[in-house]
């Protein structure tokens, strides 16, 4: 259920490519399906260039014959998935996979950002899903303690090898404490007072849409 619906969103989603954009590629399941279907849209005859957002985007862009560009330049249309989407306000929680710092960099400087999910990402309030918090590994705990003190409870994001290390080489701190959230504007004004913190999964920047796919296959359109 949960695959048809960010298929049928990713698709929907890649219908909004047009010829010579600049896109921005997020990262995620759900982004892997929109570049299968960008990629499915080029055989047909669609050009274009993408900007990854993340090393496995990258490379799962490049297997698929889509050519990259830096992310130098503002793109024309950023579209990426997300852990959580607020209904109404569209604001989002992102960085489940770990690529929050360049996902924002190229949705913030993006003329459009489109995001994309199954209806399941969908909430009332952010907060349920842990806020990921981007921190340098020097004096990492230090930054803990600070976002500690702010109420997010942060846990260190592990692997099997030790410490998740981001494309940048940070480190991750998911943050459940946080929930619910109730001003995530305020929230991310403390997190970015603290020195060590590189990025929040919090998305508060407009959204134009959100493209909502059902487990039947239906898609729906949200505007903020
Ligand atoms: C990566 C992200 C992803 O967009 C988010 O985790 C959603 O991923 P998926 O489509 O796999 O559920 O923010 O940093």
């Amino acid at each position: 259920m949960t695959e048809l619906a960010r298929r049928a969103a990713a698709e929907a989603a890649a219908l909004l490519a047009e010829d010579g954009m600049r896109l921005g590629l997020g990262t995620g399941r759900t982004m892997e399906l929109v570049l299968r279907a960008l990629a499915g849209r080029m055989r047909g005859g669609l050009r274009f260039t993408g900007v990854a957002t993340s090393e496995a985007t990258a490379a799962r862009a490049r297997a698929l014959g889509i050519a990259l560009v830096a992310a130098e330049r503002p793109c024309d249309l950023a579209i990426d998935g997300a852990d959580e989407i607020e209904r109404g306000s569209l604001r989002l929680i992102k960085g489940g996979g770990g690529a929050l710092l360049r996902e924002k960099i190229v949705a913030e400087a993006a003329r459009r950002f489109v995001v994309v999910a199954e209806a399941g990402k969908l909430v009332d309030r952010l907060g349920e899903f842990a806020l990921p918090v981007e921190v340098v590994p020097f004096g990492c705990a230090v930054t803990a303690a600070r976002i500690a003190a702010l109420g997010g409870a942060p846990v260190l994001r592990r692997c099997e090898g030790g410490p998740v290390r981001t494309d940048n080489g940070n480190l991750i701190l998911d943050c459940p404490g946080f929930a619910p959230i109730g001003d995530p504007f305020t929230l991310e004004r403390r997190l970015r007072a603290v020195a060590g913190v590189v990025a929040s999964g919090l998305f508060l920047l407009p959204v134009e849409r959100a493209i909502i796919g059902h487990g039947d296959g239906r898609v729906e359109e949200l505007l903020p």
